[in-house]
């Protein structure tokens, strides 16, 4: 059985339906999620807070992202597979290089995902030119959590939105062929939706984007802490996780999630 591949991905958003991602970190999740339909399963980096217990994404290695990579990858036949950089494993474009392709090799993950704009731009072509597609990540970066000054909305006000949408075509233009808008306000990411030939997957993003993602403990109301106010949780009223599972995958298929209640203006 083969995995789904970036070819269908690009169908799926020229046919305007839409892509749904979720994390997973395990073997036993991730089997739920390829059975209950999710198109992209992400090994986040987001495994340091929600199953390592950080508080940020920051003390993630390269070595738990293969980890948890592999876990998946062996619990899954079908699912495209996409993984984190974690921070500071691609500060150049030739560590870029080196991260991406162990990501690829030991992790057997079939896209590398970093955060951050244009300035990625000679990463994402060396990455994308050697083999290693790339999904890039604009908005709240959680990575760059302590220079944007906390988990904070992005995007907002006419010079800092149109940063970010010169950011996405420039990493699109690098060859990125997924862009991840975290946190930033509707109208922007509708724009920035339209305006990108490449798929768009949204978190705390509005409806528009072209697929959404969310960590799978903030879905199922796991998370200790705080839960982020666009997130929902798709366990209550169901008689398992497999059906809460279903039932996102459902909603967003469906566009009934995001509602504008989990939508930044
Ligand atoms: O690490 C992660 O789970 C992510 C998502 C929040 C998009 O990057």
């Amino acid at each position: 059985m083969s995995r789904t591949t970036l070819t269908q991905l690009r169908k799926m958003k020229a046919n305007g339906e839409k892509i749904v991602c979720l994390t997973a970190y395990d073997a036993s999740f991730a089997h739920i999620h390829e059975h209950s339909g999710v198109d992209i399963i992400l090994v986040g980096d987001s495994l340091g807070m929600v199953i390592q217990g950080y508080d940020s994404t920051l003390p993630v290695s390269v070595d738990d992202m293969i980890y948890h990579c592999c876990a998946v990858h062996r619990g899954t036949e079908q699912v495209f597979l996409m993984v984190d950089m974690p921070f500071m494993s691609y500060a150049t474009p030739e560590q870029a290089l080196e991260t991406g392709a162990r990501l690829m090799r030991e992790g057997h993950a079939q896209m590398v995902k970093l955060e951050g704009g244009a300035w990625l731009k000679e990463s994402v072509q060396l990455l994308t030119e050697r083999g290693i597609p790339v999904c890039a990540h604009l908005g709240l970066t959680p990575q760059s959590v302590h220079q944007l000054g906390g988990y904070r909305v992005q995007g907002r006000g006419k010079s800092k939105a149109e940063q970010l949408k010169a950011d996405a075509l420039a990493l699109q233009d690098a060859g990125a062929s997924l862009l991840i808008l975290e946190c930033v306000p509707g109208e922007l990411a509708k724009e920035i939706s339209e305006a990108l030939d490449i798929p768009t997957i949204g978190i705390g993003a509005g409806v528009d984007c072209d697929g959404q993602v969310l960590v799978l403990q903030d879905m199922l109301g796991i998370t200790f802490g705080r839960t982020p106010s666009f997130s929902k949780n798709f366990l209550t009223g169901q008689a398992s996780i497999s059906d809460a599972i279903t039932t996102y995958v459902k909603d967003v298929k469906a566009k009934t999630f995001p509602t504008t209640d989990h939508t930044f203006s």
